[in-house]
């Protein structure tokens, strides 16, 4: 079975020097590259910039903005059987690009900076993966969470989201904790309680396993 896991935040440069991006440490995303390794899948992993590495010293396709990672994602969509989608992918990019460093105005007037959208990674390989491909999501809320991420399962074709707090403690961004909900196609929601991410990308793959018995 080969297994894709994008990872990690991006980088969308403003200038030579300044960047958007997010807290993502990498470590939801690399956890579940190395249990998906410990099951013995070929696994790939596509990542923003992080300061980790795997345990089991799998090589990162390493990229730095959405459209980037979008590009290496089309490269080898075709040949998965898993698609974990577990990056915190800016949704926003420049508008354009400054090719040095943009100076402070002399009259000390505001910055404006115009944002556009990026590529929706996740929704557009929703769109054209095929029937036998297993597609999982994650959504990063704040409120209404379970209906929020449902909504985002069903508008990106996911067979599962996992759910995580943008806003509680131990759960999301950096911390080797994370608090997760899966939900699957289905309608089916199971809250897990906090766990160590490495736990929590187990719990995953018990879902994955079960989607994928189902037929
Ligand atoms: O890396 P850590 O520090 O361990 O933190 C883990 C995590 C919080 C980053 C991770 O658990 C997580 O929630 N990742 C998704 C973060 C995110 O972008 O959530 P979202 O609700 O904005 O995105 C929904 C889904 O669409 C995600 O699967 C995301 O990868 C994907 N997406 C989003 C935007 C975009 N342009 N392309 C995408 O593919």
């Amino acid at each position: 079975m080969k297994v894709l896991i994008t990872a990690g935040p991006t980088r969308e440069k403003i200038d030579n020097v300044r960047f958007i991006s997010n807290y993502s440490s990498g470590k939801m995303g690399y956890a579940i590259a190395d249990y998906a390794y410990d099951l013995g899948y070929d696994v790939y992993i596509i990542s923003g910039p992080v300061n980790i590495k795997s345990i089991n010293n799998l090589n990162p396709i390493m990229v730095e903005s959405a459209d980037e990672m979008y590009s290496e994602v089309l490269k080898i969509y075709k040949e998965m059987d898993i698609l974990i989608f577990a990056a915190a992918v800016a949704d926003f990019k420049p508008v354009s690009y400054v090719d040095g460093k943009i100076k402070k105005n002399e009259n000390h007037s505001n910055l404006l900076i115009e944002l556009k959208e990026n590529p929706d990674i996740l929704a557009n390989i929703g769109k054209i993966k095929n029937e036998n491909q297993i597609v999982v999501g994650f959504a990063l809320e704040s409120e209404n969470e379970v209906e929020h991420a449902f909504i985002k399962l069903k508008r990106k074709n996911c067979d599962l989201i996992i759910l995580n707090s943008a806003n509680k403690p131990n759960s999301g961004f950096d911390g080797d904790y994370n608090t997760i909900t899966i939900i699957d196609k289905y309608g089916g929601i199971e809250e897990k309680p906090t766990m160590l991410k490495s736990e929590c990308a187990k719990e995953i793959f018990i879902k994955i396993n079960s989607l994928l018995n189902k037929g």
